[in-house]
């Protein structure tokens, strides 16, 4: 039985009020996570702690430690007690240039210090119109979960089409579900059955607590990671509630 999972990218924005969401987190049947900026985690940890919340990291450096002015080692966040971390995400792939490769000894390095990757997949607007979505999807899976052989079972997968991310203009239901029953019949091909049977696959673009309760009833929809909807803490822990209500 998978457990919903929701999620909330803070990209480079500060939420306005925690305290919702950690009560939220603490009276739902719901997995809860907050991904701040790097400079913010120990702050917001501290704020949350011993609340249900998890606290993650939106990127990471391949490597531990190097020449790499600006970028952050997982040793880091490993010091920090930070587990999960987002990888791959569409603003890292296509704003700062991310190729597949990257990602993939991303993957690669979390898992060999066995943190929790959640790794972004979603095509763009003129793949979806010329209907190379599903290749592009499957390349992205193909790529990003090559060559991993341990701790399958921490890897989270959101699929998040980079039309829908920040414009209001999310998937529908029916699309969504699409998507994520493609997906995990990729996962299947790449780890097996069991593996993509148990693996948690997030939708994430525009959602809000409008959408969620829609798109949290298909089967193959196992949470969400929500950008500016996790921004305000009322909204966020409303999205939160709904997601506790369709865990039962
Ligand atoms: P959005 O962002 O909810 O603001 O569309 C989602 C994301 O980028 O993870």
């Amino acid at each position: 039985m998978r457990r919903i999972l929701i999620a909330g990218n803070w990209k480079m924005n500060v939420i306005d009020n925690i305290l919702p969401v950690a009560r939220a987190a603490e009276e739902n049947r719901v997995d809860v996570a907050v991904f701040p900026p790097f400079v913010y985690l120990e702050r917001i940890i501290n704020e949350l702690k011993g609340s249900k919340v998890v606290v993650g990291a939106q990127n990471m450096h391949h490597q531990e430690s190097g020449p790499y002015t600006g970028e952050t080692s997982p040793k880091f966040l490993l010091e920090m007690n930070v587990k999960h971390v987002i990888i791959g995400h569409s603003e890292r792939r296509h704003v700062f240039k991310e190729s597949d490769e990257e990602i993939s000894l991303k993957m690669k390095k979390a898992l060999s210090l066995n943190m929790n990757p959640i790794l972004c997949v979603g095509e763009t607007e003129s793949e979806r119109l010329s209907n190379k979505h599903k290749s592009s999807v499957e390349n992205q899976l193909k790529i990003g979960l090559g060559g991993i052989e341990n701790n399958l079972k921490n890897i989270i997968i959101a699929y998040e089409p980079v039309w829908a991310i920040g414009t209001g203009n999310t998937a529908t239901p029916n699309d969504a579900e699409e998507m994520h029953s493609f997906i995990r019949e990729q996962i299947s091909y790449i780890f097996g059955r069991n593996v993509a049977s148990e693996m948690i696959v997030l939708y994430g673009g525009s959602v809000n607590e409008e959408n969620v309760k829609d798109l949290l009833r298909k089967d193959n929809i196992d949470g969400a990671l929500v950008g500016g909807a996790s921004l305000k803490g009322d909204k966020f822990a409303k999205i939160i509630e709904i997601g506790g209500k369709t865990n039962i």
